[in-house]
């Protein structure tokens, strides 16, 4: 699989497993991680908040058997502070900071994070404190790179004026097009989409009807249920194969670092992979063909 590589020499894979969704069960987990090995994927994204650590502690026992392998990256995330009662609130502060990479560090079993990644955040944030903290965790050799994670235009082009990240993780997607307003100021900067989202929940695989029922029954952003659905319906009409349309889509942004694919089989996660190479076979013609008969999105909120 192609790897992409971040500002600091980091490689990261085209295809990264999203590994939000793969619940407390080790066995079940161990199986979806060993099957995306398998097929050549190397980049694993979590967050210190996922299953409150759970997460953090099934990524990193499942790739212990890979740590001499230096292709193996993963990203984490930090924010959220957890309370004892199990409430989070949102913390950016250095103090925080610096002591949650402890917590992650032994979560995962290791000694380095390869791409820590701040979990969100606003405009009113103590912003330079924080970019303070990722600075001063890859000066001390705790962090290899950092990264944001972020859907909120302001937040973002600060981070690319002012600070030294690597990566920028939104929701992208053929549908959720939003960051085609950032993706020209990413590149400029040389920093690497991580698109996460990328089927929509299984909007955008052959389980398409079910996802639009179960889990667009409200409509999204500026389309209602019922345009959502006419709209998946055009699209099939150019190709029929969406899950490799949202793929060719993303491939064809330049900023691209990782598609971060969710699954909660391995069967899902095989069937992504072999969407991701039948990518390929569409064309340049087909994916304008399709562009066009979706919304062009734009970011409403957090612009200023
Ligand atoms: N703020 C953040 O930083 C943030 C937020 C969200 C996600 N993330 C990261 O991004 C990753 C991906 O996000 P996501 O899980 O929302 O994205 P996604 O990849 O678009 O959706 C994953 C879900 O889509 C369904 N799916 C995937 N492949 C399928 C297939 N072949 N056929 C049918 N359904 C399929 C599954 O739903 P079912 O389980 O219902 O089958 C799966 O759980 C997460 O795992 C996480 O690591 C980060």
């Amino acid at each position: 699989m192609q790897k992409n590589i971040l500002k600091s020499g980091i490689e990261i894979s085209d295809v990264g497993l999203g590994c939000m969704s793969l619940g407390t069960e080790y066995d079940k987990a161990e199986t979806i991680i060993e099957s995306a090995i398998d097929q050549g994927i190397t980049y694993f994204d979590t967050a210190d908040v996922y299953d409150k650590g759970i997460n953090e502690e099934i990524v990193g026992k499942a790739l212990k058997k890979y740590q001499n392998r230096d292709d193996i990256v993963i990203g984490t995330k930090v924010g959220n502070h957890l309370k004892d009662d199990g409430s989070t609130f949102w913390d950016p502060s250095k103090k925080y900071i610096k002591s949650a990479v402890k917590d992650s560090l032994k979560n995962l079993g290791l000694d380095e994070l390869d791409l820590y990644q701040l979990h969100g955040g606003t405009i009113d944030d103590p912003l330079d404190e924080t970019i303070s903290a990722f600075d001063e965790l890859k000066q001390e050799g705790i962090v290899r790179a950092y990264g944001i994670s972020s859907i909120r235009p302001n937040v973002i082009r600060y981070y690319l004026e002012h600070s030294q990240i690597e990566t920028l993780m939104s929701q992208f997607n053929l549908i959720d097009n939003r960051p085609e307003d950032i993706v020209d100021e990413v590149n400029a900067h040389n920093v690497k989409m991580l698109a996460r989202g990328p089927v929509f929940k299984g909007l955008l695989t052959a389980n398409s009807s079910k996802a639009l029922d179960n889990k667009f029954s409200e409509g999204i952003f500026d389309y209602t249920y019922q345009e959502l659905g006419e709209t998946i319906a055009s699209i099939k009409e150019v190709e029929n194969n969406l899950t490799a349309l949202t793929f060719k889509y993303l491939k064809s942004q330049e900023a691209l670092g990782s598609i971060i694919v969710g699954a909660s089989s391995p069967a899902q996660l095989e069937e992504n992979i072999k969407n991701y190479e039948a990518a390929q076979n569409i064309s340049n013609e087909q994916l304008k063909a399709a562009r066009e008969r979706v919304k062009n999105l734009q970011y409403t909120q957090h612009v200023k």
